[in-house]
């Protein structure tokens, strides 16, 4: 049984908080809070586009709650500021234990990324942080027109990673995405990172838990 995996992107290999000190200069001292409502509606408004089906590309959320997050805090974002940020969310940092990880475990899993982004996102942010070249391929959800956690999303990765007859293993960051994985029949280990974060008691285990990418391949032979 070949056991291949599939890597979330945002939060768990790049960091979506890498906003924060660009934002500085449009939201000073708030920058940090309207890091995080950016982060907190642009997955709320993908959880709702899938659920209304008014699919549009993740980015179209990304603005969108850019949008928001700056309007909620009255302060002003001029067209091309807001070019300019959605242009920096493409390279977006990532965390210091993805390259390595995915490094060690190349060769002994087939590697996938497997994201809400658009295939051009991907590219760019992975590409930017040296990642890309690590992964068999992309899974975007662009191509069902739909956002984790639908089920669908989840049964769709497994048919684009070949995942018919053997298992498929989620690494994620987002509790809510290893909900939606776990619900969907797919093993998933959470990456808890920031030991006071809280996985959701929906009575929906992670297949493992670990507290950094480094800890993964040693996790997975208990998967
Ligand atoms: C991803 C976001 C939702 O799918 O974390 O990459």
């Amino acid at each position: 049984m070949t056991l291949r995996l599939a890597f979330d992107v945002y939060g768990t290999l790049v960091d979506p908080m890498g906003m924060a000190d660009l934002l500085t200069q449009d939201a000073g001292d708030t920058a940090q809070t309207v890091s995080s409502l950016w982060r907190e509606k642009q997955l709320e408004f993908s959880f709702r586009r899938g659920l209304m089906r008014v699919y549009e590309d993740f980015g179209v959320c990304t603005r969108q709650a850019l949008r928001y997050a700056m309007a909620s805090h009255q302060l002003g974002l001029a067209s091309d500021r807001e070019d300019e940020l959605m242009a920096a969310y493409l390279s977006l940092p990532a965390f210091d234990d993805a390259l390595p990880v995915l490094k060690a475990l190349q060769g002994r899993y087939p590697l996938f990324a497997f994201s809400n982004g658009s295939y051009p996102a991907l590219e760019k942010v992975l590409g930017h942080n040296g990642l890309l070249d690590q992964f068999e391929g992309l899974v975007s959800v662009d191509d069902i027109k739909s956002f984790k956690p639908d089920p669908a999303v989840y049964a769709y990765a497994r048919r684009a990673t070949g995942a018919w007859d053997e298992p498929l293993c989620l690494v994620s960051s987002n509790a809510w995405d290893v909900i939606g994985a776990r619900a969907a029949g797919l093993k998933a280990v959470w990456v808890q990172r920031d030991p006071n974060k809280v996985f959701e008691d929906w009575g929906i285990k992670p297949s493992a838990v670990i507290q950094s990418l480094s800890e993964l391949p040693k996790a997975l032979k208990q998967v």
